[in-house]
């Protein structure tokens, strides 16, 4: 589906730090840190070795507790919701977009106004009556409507958390991504925009939630703190120096890479577009640069997504449902009562959708592979 995009220089890196004795809470570290201070002018940028840890320390910092009420998307990957169920809190989820797949800033205040109409079905007793915080997706690397989404959480006090685990170096209305709300989360599993393995950064302007999230991914030793002493009960969200070195290699080149896969983008749009029954992946005008994380296509009703999907896999085509809506995984369906029909539009998506591979380090002749074998599989069906 994805590969990596590794220059000799990245390797370096990681052979840089293996060949002294620091290989965790060193230089490198620092340096990963600051290339996103650099990069989003944020006052903080806070490394950890995952996205989903980086968004745990956020709903943390921002003291989202047992029964507080969360307003997120059912449209994403299951760990912006699982952030919210580690405190105890609860989802509340709102539909989506039909063109970009983001938060539906419309049902949002909707829901910010009449949250008891937008609770779910189960578990609703336990939550308490007021929502505390909004947490968008930037879906497939473009940014959520985030001057719609900052605008309802002005009316009505709320914290934003912007996951923007999929979309590091977009732009929104010339804005980075990850510096609209609150707080921002980027991730680095191997197949996104920039890599360390695993890792994640969090970025915020917020002095005491930066000191907070530093201490609590650190096993909650606030400064001051001894080895042994420790102040909160924290955890163990380090990043080590390889990934950091890794990843502050790769930020220098982050523009060549997002250039790349903007290129690839650019070569499956021209070969999809004519293709009957496949739509493109579709960028909204306040987008100013996408951050491609994965290709997603959908296709018309009348085609059998599953289908082709088997049929391309048979002929070597790795590709992927994306996503399946987090309402209906069985550990949530089941705690909250969610049924199919709760959100339409994020099950017409998760039914119709379809990423196919995708990487900067695709050549066209691949790109020319994949669009000539689905088209042909389109005529069979
Ligand atoms: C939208 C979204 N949120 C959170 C994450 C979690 O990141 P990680 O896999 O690094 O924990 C991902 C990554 O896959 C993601 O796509």
């Amino acid at each position: 589906m994805s590969s990596p995009d590794l220059a000799d220089a990245d390797r370096q890196a990681v052979l840089d730090v293996i060949n002294t004795p620091f290989l965790s809470m060193g230089k490198y570290t620092k340096d990963f840190e600051k290339a996103f201070c650099d990069l989003t002018g944020a006052k903080h940028a806070i490394s950890v070795n995952s996205g989903t840890a980086g968004l745990h320390l956020c709903v943390r910092a921002a003291g989202i507790g047992p029964g507080d009420i969360v307003i997120t998307t059912p449209f994403s990957f299951v760990s912006s919701s699982n952030v919210i169920l580690f405190e105890n809190a609860i989802p509340v989820f709102v539909d989506i977009d039909p063109r970009t797949g983001n938060m539906n800033p419309e049902l949002l205040a909707d829901a910010a106004k009449n949250i008891k109409k937008h609770l779910p079905r189960v578990g609703a007793t336990r939550a308490s009556p007021k929502v505390k915080a909004i947490l968008p997706v930037d879906v497939f690397g473009q940014p959520a409507d985030m001057d719609a989404i900052n605008a309802v959480a002005k009316e009505h006090g709320l914290t934003v958390i912007e996951d923007s685990c999929e979309a590091l170096g977009a732009t929104y209305k010339g804005k980075q991504a990850g510096t609209l709300g609150d707080y921002g989360v980027f991730a680095f599993y191997p197949n996104k925009q920039i890599t360390t393995g695993e890792g994640g950064v969090i970025i915020t302007d917020n002095d005491k939630a930066a000191d907070l999230m530093r201490a609590l991914r650190n096993q909650g030793r606030a400064p001051g703190d001894t080895w042994l002493q420790h102040t909160y009960m924290g955890y163990n969200y380090r990043i080590d120096e390889m990934s950091a070195a890794m990843g502050a290699s790769q930020m220098t080149r982050l523009d060549e890479l997002l250039s790349k896969r903007e290129q690839v983008a650019a070569w499956y749009e021209a070969r999809l577009s004519d293709i009957a029954g496949v739509e493109v992946p579709y960028v909204e005008p306040y987008t100013t640069r996408m951050s491609w994380f994965v290709y997603v296509i959908r296709f018309e009703e009348r085609i059998n997504r599953d289908e082709i999907a088997k049929r391309l896999e048979a002929r070597g085509i790795p590709v992927r449902p994306y996503f399946l809506p987090i309402h209906l995984q069985p550990y949530i369906a089941e705690q909250f009562g969610y049924k199919e029909g709760d959100f339409p539009v994020t099950e017409d998506l998760g039914r119709r959708g379809l990423a196919i591979p995708f990487s900067g380090v695709m050549t066209e002749e691949q790109v020319d592979f994949v669009c000539t074998i689905l088209r042909e599989e389109l005529t069979k069906i």
